[in-house]
């Protein structure tokens, strides 16, 4: 039976297939669910995303996938898409009914032989260019239609790099772009957890200098050291829930992978308790820029 997995659904909620292939774009290495061929699946379990039109497009991807007759199960919860999960599977043609557990909404379908609404799902959800941001982009990924306020207050100072850097979390490349035009620059490796946003970042940024890579920067994070700098605005939501430790994470990794002396430029919201971390690992740390919500950093290892 060919059966897959978006995300982690909470044990106890939805039961996994056992050997279910995992298409989630959060996990390094995993299959993309817009490259499983159409109709090849028998069952597929999602953990819904919160956002809407991320979650309609994968809920359409994976209807696309079944087979006619297969079974999806999605499950979010109640306040985080789950109360609109019904409608949503609905209006792609499925006979819908869903179930209350603990906060969550579980609905499980099979694939009707004719399905509404999934190109329009598809696209809307899918890769592009949205007009505020003028960049490669995709619904789920971070700020994926405008430029965030923090990398805005960030991009003037990153414009003097020298040597060869590293953009943790880089997103869509909004930071190496900004980087980049310091001809000065001879390497920069931009590395992300989500599939989508190095995707976007390898269109968007066209640098013979620029490399990409997924990777977990708490976990099994690139072979790289001796950097001569790091820019970085780091994630502070892990799977929607604030993770303050997220970038604290990211602050030790920067330390690790840069040279004694190294400097790193960074952007946080002003509440974030990284001054701690930055004082146990860096050197001389300042604050170079400041606007309402956020603060800009400079320190050297
Ligand atoms: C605040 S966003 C900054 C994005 C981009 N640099 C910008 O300025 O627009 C943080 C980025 O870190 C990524 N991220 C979250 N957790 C991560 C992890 N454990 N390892 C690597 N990247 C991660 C997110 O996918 C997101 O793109």
């Amino acid at each position: 039976m060919a059966s897959a997995v978006y995300g982690a659904p909470p044990p106890g909620l939805a039961l996994v297939p056992e050997g279910a292939r995992q298409l989630s774009p959060f996990v390094v290495g995993a299959e993309a669910l817009e490259d499983v061929a159409d109709g090849s699946l028998d069952e597929i379990v999602i953990a819904a995303p919160a956002s809407a039109i991320e979650r309609r497009y994968v809920l359409a991807q994976a209807l696309r996938a079944l087979k006619s007759g297969g079974r999806l199960v999605a499950l979010a919860p109640k306040d985080k898409g789950g109360l609109r999960l019904r409608r949503e599977l609905a209006a792609f043609g499925c006979e819908a009914a869903d179930t209350a557990r603990r906060h969550w909404r579980i609905s499980a379908v099979r694939r009707p032989a004719a399905r509404t609404q999934l190109t329009e799902a598809i696209a809307a959800g899918g890769p592009q260019v949205p007009p505020r941001l003028g960049l490669w982009s995709q619904p789920g990924v971070f700020s994926w239609d405008r430029a965030d306020p923090g990398s805005t207050l960030l991009q003037p100072h990153i414009a003097d790099l020298v040597g060869v850097g590293a953009d943790l979390g880089c997103g869509v490349g909004v930071l190496a772009l900004a980087a980049l035009t310091s001809p000065a620059i001879t390497a920069l490796a931009l590395i992300d957890l989500d599939r989508r946003a190095i995707a976007a970042a390898r269109r968007n940024v066209s640098d013979a200098r620029a490399s990409f890579a997924q990777a977990d920067l708490r976990a099994d994070a690139p072979a790289l050291g001796g950097l001569d700098f790091v820019i970085m605005n780091p994630p502070f939501h892990d799977g929607g829930a604030e993770d303050k430790s997220l970038g604290q994470a990211f602050i030790r990794r920067a330390a690790a992978m840069l040279k004694p002396g190294g400097l790193l430029r960074m952007v946080a919201n002003v509440g974030l308790p990284y001054e701690a971390v930055l004082a146990e690992r860096f050197k001389d740390v300042r604050l170079i820029d400041q606007a309402p919500g956020y603060k800009a950093l400079e320190a050297h290892r």
